[in-house]
């Protein structure tokens, strides 16, 4: 597989955040999760950052006309700015300045909260002429060590269509998952897809191969959006987009991520993703660490 350079395949990232985040209340009565801070950095520009190292120039965020906090935080504060840079403070003028230096971030609306494909729906009138491809990626699920989105978009290069991401799970663990039914290719890490299972009993599922938050998705996608039904809960689903097109031999594959994940989307994962990122902060690490240890190791009456 040739490198990230040779093999760019898209342009524009879409990150959905019109969610109600009801698995995150009551805090998200009045914060957006997506601004929920991983130590002191909303999972929303980790995700950006992500799509910025893999050579999306331009952001599309959908957010919902209540979550206009979102897109402000991408934005210039420059009264801030001046405070920080006459104080002297440049590693926090630097922090401040991240956001809104990665990448050009634009909007679209999502008015009513109707599933993850009406969301990704609305960004199609952001799209340039020549976006014959688009990353999704999704701001509560960050995917770890990043890069898979470089070894996406190799993939689309050579086989063409849609790239979709996935982790090994164990099979007794399968069932909270999306399930992709597959076959092999000459790489291990890729595999061809033939359709896909939502929450399948582990006997019932296809593989051990379960969707992760990443979409390499090819442009025929909003055209496979228009013509889906309501799906589960409801909701118009990415997933049943996606099976659209397979169902009309369109090719799609998954690369397999070895790594690890965190799911920001409830407050568990959430807290598990600070700690593991604190941990490796030397401004809060070794503390947390010793204090983690001791806590660990002493009941509370
Ligand atoms: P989730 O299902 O994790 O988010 O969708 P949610 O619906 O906000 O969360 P709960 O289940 O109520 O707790 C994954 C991503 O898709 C976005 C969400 O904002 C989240 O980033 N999404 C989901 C939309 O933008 N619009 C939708 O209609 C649904």
């Amino acid at each position: 597989m040739t490198g990230a350079a040779t093999t760019q395949t898209f342009r524009t990232a879409i990150v959905p955040a019109a969610g109600l985040g009801t698995r995150f209340l009551p805090a998200t009565k009045a914060v957006p999760k997506e601004l929920l801070p991983v130590v002191d950095t909303p999972g929303i520009e980790l995700v950006a950052a992500e799509a910025a190292a893999a050579g999306a120039e331009r952001l599309v965020i959908v957010t919902s006309p209540g979550k206009d906090a979102v897109v402000r935080y991408f934005e210039k504060q420059p009264e801030l700015e001046e405070n920080l840079e006459s104080k002297g403070k440049t590693a926090l003028l630097e922090k401040v300045r991240r956001g809104h230096d990665l990448l050009a971030v634009e909007t679209a609306i999502q008015e009513q909260a109707l599933g993850l494909g009406h969301a990704v729906a609305q960004a199609e009138p952001n799209l340039r002429p020549d976006d014959e491809a688009v990353a999704v990626l999704l701001p509560d699920d960050l995917v770890l060590p990043t890069g898979v989105l470089e070894k996406m978009s190799a993939v689309r290069a050579e086989f063409g269509g849609s790239v979709l991401c996935a982790f090994d799970i164990p099979k007794a663990e399968i069932s909270p998952y999306g399930v992709f039914d597959v076959t092999d290719t000459d790489d291990d890490d890729v595999k061809r897809v033939h359709g896909m299972v939502e929450k399948p009993k582990p006997e019932d599922a296809p593989s051990t191969y379960a969707a992760a938050g990443r979409y390499l998705l090819d442009r025929a996608i909003f055209d496979a959006l228009k013509r889906i039904t309501p799906g589960s809960g409801g909701e118009l689903q990415l997933t049943d987009a996606v099976a659209l097109l397979i169902s009309e031999g369109h090719p799609v594959h998954v690369v397999v991520h070895r790594g690890g994940r965190h799911d920001l989307g409830n407050p568990g994962g959430f807290l598990r993703a600070a700690v593991d990122f604190a941990l490796e902060t030397p401004e809060y690490g070794p503390s947390l660490r010793a204090w983690l240890t001791e806590r660990i190791g002493t009941e509370r009456p």
